[in-house]
């Protein structure tokens, strides 16, 4: 297709303003997926996002529509609206001319709508203000096109109002994508350049990778190098997705698809990257994205020890699709050999552990979350941690946490409330304002620890829904931050270690030694369990003595009996783990991390 007649768009939204929903009407209009084979959310291919309702993963489609009788295809590119994964909606940026901006007639302008729109104008994106759910009883189309119009600048007349329900508006809507989304440019003779803005692991086709072409053209059978790695294959297939993949001759400057090279080695195509051809390379590649930060920590760990050759692949796979990801093995003494894992936050890392178990069939256990933390000791040495057994032990001279700059937008009966909870939470005001009337903008510094856990929940639940938030990193403070550890008879069990801020230090070792004195079984002797800050003891539990003597309901002679039940005791304790002389049934520290 001429470039003339390609559209890119991407569509973006804050969470559960119906992107998924508008998508799906316009696969239907355009006639890319018939009506009888329409499902709901038919972008979101994978079981989770179906479940949950939600978009994780951005998806490509190519579809026809004319205007005024000529022919165009528009790429679109549906992207998810969590703040955990605003990085794939950045990417997915990158790959477009022009984006719709969704907002729900009912709900107004949220905290992503926000930080979504700011991205695209990062990207120099054109932007078509929508009104979404025009046929909900509550929609206040008139009120929300005034707001949206302020905004983005312009008219309110111009906000386009649809439903992506019952398709209203929706083909005024790809009209108007193609009337204003600038077509792509790009140098049709020059030697190719395509970006890498997705790729997948398929079990029997290798790495799949998607592009969107930026200059010359990429052609089945011939052989391509990526930029950044050199590696150079033979284009097996090439194609777009309509909505399934169709192989086709080649893709040209601004096309959108998907690329076959036969791979199986996920870490040479790497996201970001540019693809161009082998006989005659570009001489610069497209400037890519930058990493995603990792923000969370967490230890995963296989519940049966001898998975973990089965987690490292399952990670270098899961990579491939998620760049965002990473990890490093390390090993613990309650949980044996595992990796520390990097996430954007916490939904993110739940995703990522619920992909592992579901897609590679494994059972997993993850530590507690945390933060990264800088270190400066006394003698001016800077350690970085991301676990907290790493914490040091020495003379410390201060210790940095990241913090963000967070955007909440609540109606404005909620203020108080709102500015409680942030105050809780070690929060900064920096500022407030009313949006309209009933709505307020407030700006906050807060402790990314203190809003990763369950600050969005608590949001939600005391604003009965109603707040949203948005946030961004922004840098770090020094903070009265103390690494509180619990030992049981006297030995550190590092899965449980924690830093947290020292005002919360007791409360958090009242809760795990409390927490391990129910789950542990009783040993033959006194099991003392502690928290402590150093050496500085803070709470105590114990556990009290008991004579585990399995042959002492055997009287007499039965001596098959008495076999039977010493080896039921030994395999009981090939389950054990040793913490010093104590033996704990692994399942109990799984309780004891799982439990809250
Ligand atoms: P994420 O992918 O999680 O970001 O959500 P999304 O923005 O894709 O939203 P989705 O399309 O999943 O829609 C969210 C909810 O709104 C669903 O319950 C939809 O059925 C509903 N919905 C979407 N569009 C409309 C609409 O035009 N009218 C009405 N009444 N409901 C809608």
């Amino acid at each position: 297709t001429a470039p003339e007649l390609i559209r890119n768009f991407c569509i973006i939204a804050h969470i559960d303003h119906g992107k998924s929903t508008l998508a799906d009407r316009m696969l239907q209009l355009t006639g890319v997926v018939e009506a009888r084979a329409m499902r709901a959310q038919y972008l979101d291919r994978m079981d989770i996002e179906r479940e949950r309702g939600i978009t994780i993963k951005s998806q490509a489609v190519r579809m026809p529509w004319e205007l005024d009788g000529t022919p165009h295809a528009l790429n679109m590119i549906d992207t998810p609206g969590h703040v955990d994964f605003t990085y794939e909606v950045s990417r997915s940026l990158a790959a477009c001319e022009g984006a719709v901006l969704l907002v729900d007639a009912a709900q107004g302008i949220e905290a992503q709508t926000l930080a979504n729109l700011y991205l695209a104008m990062e990207n120099d994106l054109e932007i078509i203000p929508v009104l979404n759910k025009i046929d909900l009883p509550a929609a206040q189309p008139e009120k929300y096109a005034e707001e949206l119009a302020n905004l983005v600048g312009g008219d309110p007349d111009d906000v386009l109002k649809v439903s992506g329900k019952t398709g209203a508006g929706v083909e005024a809507l790809l009209d108007r994508i193609v009337e204003r989304v600038p077509a792509p440019v790009g140098d049709a003779d020059a030697p190719a350049r395509a970006m890498i803005f997705d790729s997948v692991y398929d079990t029997y086709r290798g790495v799949v990778t998607y592009v969107r072409v930026v200059d010359g053209n990429l052609n089945p059978r011939e052989r391509i190098t990526m930029m950044s790695t050199r590696a150079s294959h033979e284009l097996l297939e090439i194609g777009v997705i309509s909505p399934e993949p169709n192989p086709t001759k080649g893709l040209g400057v601004g096309e959108v698809g998907y690329l076959i090279t036969g791979v199986k080695d996920v870490r040479q195509s790497k996201v970001g990257d540019t693809v161009t051809n082998l006989a005659k390379p570009a001489t610069d590649a497209l400037g890519g994205y930058s990493d995603p930060k990792p923000m969370v920590f967490s230890g995963l760990y296989p519940v049966d020890g001898s998975d973990y050759p089965d987690l490292r692949d399952a990670l270098d796979k899961l990579k491939l699709n998620d760049a965002a990801l990473n990890y490093e093995p390390e090993t613990s003494v309650a949980l044996g050999f595992g990796f520390r894992v990097g996430f954007l936050g916490l939904l993110h890392l739940e995703i990522v552990r619920e992909r592992l178990e579901r897609e590679f069939n494994l059972d997993l256990i993850s530590t507690a979350p945390n933060v990264i933390y800088d270190v400066t000791l006394e003698d001016g040495t800077e350690v970085k941690v991301t676990n907290p057994s790493e914490f040091p032990g020495g003379k410390i001279k201060e210790v940095r946490e990241p913090v963000v700059k967070a955007t909440i937008l609540t109606p404005s009966e909620f203020v108080g409330t709102v500015m409680g909870l942030c105050n809780e939470r070690r929060g900064v005001q920096l500022g407030m304002d009313y949006l309209s009337e009933d709505r307020v903008e407030l700006r906050y510094t807060l402790p990314l620890a203190e809003i990763v856990f369950d600050f969005f929940d608590q949001l939600k639940s005391r604003t009965r829904g109603y707040a949203s938030l948005d946030y961004e990193p922004s840098g770090e403070q020094t903070a009265d931050l103390v690494k509180v550890d619990i030992l049981l008879q006297g030995e550190q069990v590092d899965a449980f270690s924690a830093i947290v801020h020292r005002e919360k230090a007791y409360d958090y070792g009242v809760l795990m030694t409390g927490k391990l004195k129910e789950i542990i079984p009783r040993q033959q002797f006194e099991v003392p369990i502690q928290a402590a800050i150093g050496a500085r003891v803070i709470a105590r539990e114990t556990i009290r003595a008991m004579r585990k003597d399995v042959l002492a309901k055997c009287y007499g002679g039965d001596i098959s009996r008495k076999r039977k039940l010493l080896e039921k005791q030994k395999e009981g304790k090939k389950r054990m783990k040793n913490i010093g002389s104590v033996e704990v049934p692994k399942d109990a520290f799984i309780a004891a991390l799982s439990s809250d």
